[in-house]
């Protein structure tokens, strides 16, 4: 595997595929990589040739007062997880190299809509901020698919969204959620949790299941099973900022009498210093 910094090396090795006619698979990352973003590898190199991942803890994604300057960087053991599993190129940018022109005044991408909501609602800028890195890392790769965790649905929603209005002719694949054996989904912000909040940490999980069979009953009423949630896990120690049944087709809020089969419970919620987000799909039509 091959660890490159500058995007004039990474195109000079992405033409030589391409002029091999060799099919490009892309997993951008902010590294500190657990099996989650491993799945996503070992699925991209079922659909291409080769495998680029990229690693950049992106600035402009965190608000004022957020982990940016304490997000974990473990670039030395990703590597050795990246080589473990075959990985062809690491993207690994510095900050310069990605905002030549520094990030005060720079042009961003933004995807309307969608990126004031749920997690959006709270923090105000972080989606636009995704939508930036992620089309400068489509135009440094210019890869055939991309790969996204359905850990962050919303941000999948956002990439998905801005590949059709922007005509970007990149295929934007989900992957599922990849959970600990307690149902806790990975991420690298569980490390922030101490010992004892991860034995709560995987009741955010329990209370998607509980909501997802409630919304399946007759006499289902969506609020009232929101409120429950988000009266369960505050009882617990956390500090819940949504849960929230959706419509899976445009996160639109979604009502019992929609009678919309297809519903995805979204949750947002601090344990001590962690803001953890995990979600669930329901189809009422099973
Ligand atoms: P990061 O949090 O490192 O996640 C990288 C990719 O891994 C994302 O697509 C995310 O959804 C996926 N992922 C994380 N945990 C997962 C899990 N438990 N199961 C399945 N997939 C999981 O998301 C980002 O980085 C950044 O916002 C980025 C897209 C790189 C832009 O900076």
């Amino acid at each position: 595997m091959k660890t490159v910094f500058s995007t004039g090396e990474l195109r000079q090795i992405i033409n030589d595929w391409r002029r091999k006619g060799e099919r490009i698979a892309f997993v951008p990352t902010m590294g500190n990589l657990h099996d989650g973003h491993i799945s996503l590898l070992e699925r991209a190199s079922t659909v291409a040739d080769r495998t680029v991942v990229s690693i950049f803890v992106n600035p402009i994604q965190f608000g004022q007062g957020e982990d940016y300057a304490k997000y974990p960087s473990t670039l030395e053991s990703d590597q050795e997880k990246l080589v473990r599993c075959g990985l062809d190129v690491l993207f690994a940018p510095n900050l310069e190299e990605l905002y030549p022109a520094g990030t005060a005044e720079d042009t961003r991408v933004s995807v309307p809509g969608l990126s004031t909501i749920l997690c959006g609602k709270f923090r105000p800028g972080h989606f636009s901020g995704v939508a930036t890195v992620v089309t400068k890392l489509f135009f440094s790769v210019l890869p055939d698919y991309a790969l996204f965790g359905e850990k962050d649905l919303q941000q999948l929603m956002v990439i998905r969204r801005m590949v059709d209005d922007l005509c970007i002719p990149i295929k934007i694949l989900g992957h599922p959620i990849v959970r600990e054996a307690d149902g806790l989904a990975m991420s690298s912000r569980n490390s922030y949790l101490n010992e004892q909040q991860k034995t709560i940490a995987p009741l955010i999980y329990q209370t998607l299941e509980t909501a997802r069979l409630e919304v399946a009953q007759e006499t289902a009423n969506f609020r009232q099973i929101e409120n429950n949630a988000v009266e369960v896990l505050r009882r617990a120690g956390f500090r819940p900022e949504y849960f929230s049944i959706r419509r899976s087709a445009d996160l639109v809020e979604a009502n019992e009498r929609d009678q919309e089969p297809r519903l995805s419970i979204l949750v947002g919620a601090w344990l001590g210093n962690a803001r953890l987000i995990d979600n669930i799909q329901v189809n009422l039509d099973d």
